[in-house]
């Protein structure tokens, strides 16, 4: 597997990859991996002919008091995963290689990050939208790939590029849960023993909006107020608890095709999301 360092470095390789006609699949990832990234390298993979993984913790999207000091890393242990999973290339920039000195130029979407994390994170989707658009033109990808977890960070990325029109397919890939349900996330780390257990009210309250769904409930502040009820009985703090349109996130009053149950809770210091597409039968 090869490593990069610099844009310059990279954008080399995928041009020697283009003129080769061989297609590029990137996934951009903030590192300490977990089988969730490994499953969008793999979906990388199946739809393009080179797969190349970003690693970079992006300074940017993250707001004062947030978590990026302690963001959990672990580059030898990553490479070792990426190395294993067959990726063809690493890419782990410098902040100073991504944002060079005097950098001042952002991008910014105007209505889908009003919504959700949104609400509670202002900068969030400025600088991950900022950062993604370094990331394709560096790595040249032809497809990107990124989890359904971070649902609104899909939605944004793929209105960013269809908007900028930039050459790449953005394609979402599944959750994939822990045995117990927990949606994987590098920031499960952070949780201690006691939290680990509590935040299973994450995917129960996805859970308890699915199953009124299911008994004929289509009242989306019904489901709304059960999934809040989940988190409440472990104690842990609610920052939404949301039933909304699948594209433009809007809060949905009843389910009466498909809509998106998305829920932030925090657990201490740890703030986790999670979400799930419902279907009224
Ligand atoms: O989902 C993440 O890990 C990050 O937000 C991303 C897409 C790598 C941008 O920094």
């Amino acid at each position: 597997m090869d490593i990069f360092r610099t844009a310059s470095a990279l954008r080399a390789q995928a041009r020697a990859w283009h003129r080769a006609g061989l297609s590029i699949g990137l996934v951009p990832t903030m590192g300490y991996l977990h089988d969730g990234h490994l499953s969008l390298a793999r979906i990388a993979r199946a739809r393009a002919d080179r797969v190349v993984v970003s690693i970079f913790v992006n300074p940017t999207q993250f707001g004062p008091g947030e978590d990026l000091d302690r963001y959990p890393r672990d580059e030898a242990g990553d490479l070792e995963a990426l190395a294993r999973e067959g990726v063809d290339a690493a890419f782990l920039p410098s902040v100073r290689e991504m944002y060079p000195e005097g950098a001042e130029t952002f991008v910014q979407l105007e209505r889908l990050p009003e919504h959700l994390c949104g609400m509670s994170r202002p900068v969030h989707f400025r600088g991950v939208a900022t950062v993604c658009t370094k990331l394709f033109a560096a790595s040249a990808a032809d497809v990107a790939v990124f989890g359904e977890k971070d649902y609104q960070q899909l939605l944004v990325i793929r209105r960013m590029a269809r908007d900028l029109l930039l050459p790449v397919e953005i394609v979402g890939g599944p959750i994939v849960r822990e045995a117990d349900g927990l949606a994987m996330s590098s920031r499960n780390a952070y949780l201690s023993p006691e939290d680990r257990r509590r935040a299973l009210a994450v995917p129960r309250a996805l859970d308890a909006a699915e199953a009124l769904l299911r008994a004929g409930e289509t009242d989306a502040a019904v489901l709304r107020a059960a999934m809040a009820g989940e988190i409440a009985k472990v104690g842990a703090a609610l920052d939404y608890a949301a039933i909304v349109d699948p594209d433009s996130l809007d809060d949905v009053l009843r389910v009466e095709g498909p809509a998106r149950a998305a829920i932030a809770a925090l657990f201490g210091p740890t703030r986790l999301i999670d979400n799930r597409l419902l279907h009224a039968s």
